[in-house]
């Protein structure tokens, strides 16, 4: 049976990434992406629609025109420092953004979407962090994502349209195949910000407070693979389309990495010292996010195969090697 999934934010990172799981689990792939943030020559899985999830009326016929099964929702913005400067931006892009998308499915009768959410929905939290933790964001960013679960519940309850809702813990790694890879201009996200700071000598790692009531005074994520994040997407879409009933799970491995300890995997992993500096915290970044991820065991038969932080630094750091050219 042919089934057809239509990627929003598919030529970003983890959309990228997802579409080629998709593509292995036998998925025909539409891409819906304004190229914001992502590249075209990423979306390698699938036609390539170029289209805002604000323009309604080209969303809409591009759902018309393609009939998907299913809509995988990654497109948004997702920064937590450029949410604090800019919330309107992101509740627009996010929240509006995901209202267009929902009517748009409304109109055209799909009734399955899956939906990037994240951890920073749950705001400040010192025990593992499992799906029934309460919701209390500490930044734009992360109100934008659980206001967007809340307004996909609702056009549940009102329409039918079933969700799952993945809220991923922080995202690294890249394709080991090397096909894509993690690439934003700037580039905000800690791993290969680190990775630079040991590859490249002008550029100096700094590290954003070193006063959190942590182990060592840095912040601790839960690093997941972004290969672990796309198999999930896969898994979640057939479950979907076998008329199961919606879910919302975790997606991170229970281990918690500081940044100083990332900082020293870096330096481990391609053999060089790296010299870190400490900047103030950053407003909106909560100490610890570890996540339990035992429901996605238990719903989707999922478990993280690629993310020890290891695995994330060195497919990491070789995409980063390509992108600029030199061989492995
Ligand atoms: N990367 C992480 O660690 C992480 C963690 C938790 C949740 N998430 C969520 O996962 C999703 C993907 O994140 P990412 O890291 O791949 O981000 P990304 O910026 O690499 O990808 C987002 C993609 O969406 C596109 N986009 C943005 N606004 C759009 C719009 N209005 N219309 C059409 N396309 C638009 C961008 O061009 C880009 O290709 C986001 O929803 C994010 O909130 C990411």
């Amino acid at each position: 049976m042919s089934k057809k999934v239509f990627v929003t934010g598919g030529a970003g990172f983890v959309g990228s990434h997802s579409c080629k799981a998709f593509s292995k689990a036998g998925w025909d792939i539409v891409v819906y992406d304004n190229l914001s943030r992502g590249w075209s020559e990423f979306a390698k899985w699938g036609d390539l629609i170029e289209g805002d999830l604000l323009d309604r009326q080209a969303l809409s016929k591009a759902i018309r025109d393609t009939k998907p099964d299913l809509v995988a929702h990654f497109a948004a913005f997702a920064y937590v420092a450029e949410s604090m400067n800019h919330p309107g931006m992101y509740y627009q892009n996010n929240v509006q953004g995901t209202v267009n998308l929902l009517e748009a499915m409304r109109e055209n009768e799909v009734k399955n979407i899956i939906f990037s959410s994240s951890c920073a929905t749950y705001g400040i939290s010192e025990q593992l962090i499992t799906e029934e933790t309460p919701q209390k964001p500490i930044n734009p960013y992360g109100a934008s994502k659980m206001m967007a679960e809340r307004v996909i519940q609702d056009f549940e309850q009102a329409y039918g349209i079933r969700h799952f809702i993945l809220r991923y813990f922080n995202a690294g790694g890249s394709d080991p195949d090397h096909e894509i890879g993690e690439r934003h201009d700037p580039e905000p996200h800690v791993i290969p910000l680190a990775i630079k700071g040991a590859t490249d000598e002008s550029f100096k790692f700094q590290i954003n407070g070193r006063d959190f009531d942590t182990r060592d005074g840095t912040c601790v994520r839960d690093y997941v693979h972004v290969c672990d994040l796309a198999r999930a997407h896969a898994l979640a879409g057939d479950y979907l389309i076998d008329g199961k009933p919606s879910q919302i799970v975790n997606l991170g491995t229970g281990q918690g990495t500081s940044i100083l300890e990332l900082a020293n995997a870096v330096s481990e992993v391609i053999g060089r010292p790296l010299d870190v500096s400490y900047v103030d915290r950053r407003p909106g970044d909560p100490p610890s996010l570890v996540a339990s991820c035992a429901k996605a065991g238990d719903v989707l038969g999922w478990k993280p195969e690629m993310s020890d932080i290891d695995t994330i630094v060195r497919t990491a750091w070789e995409w980063m090697e390509i992108e600029k050219g030199r061989t492995l």
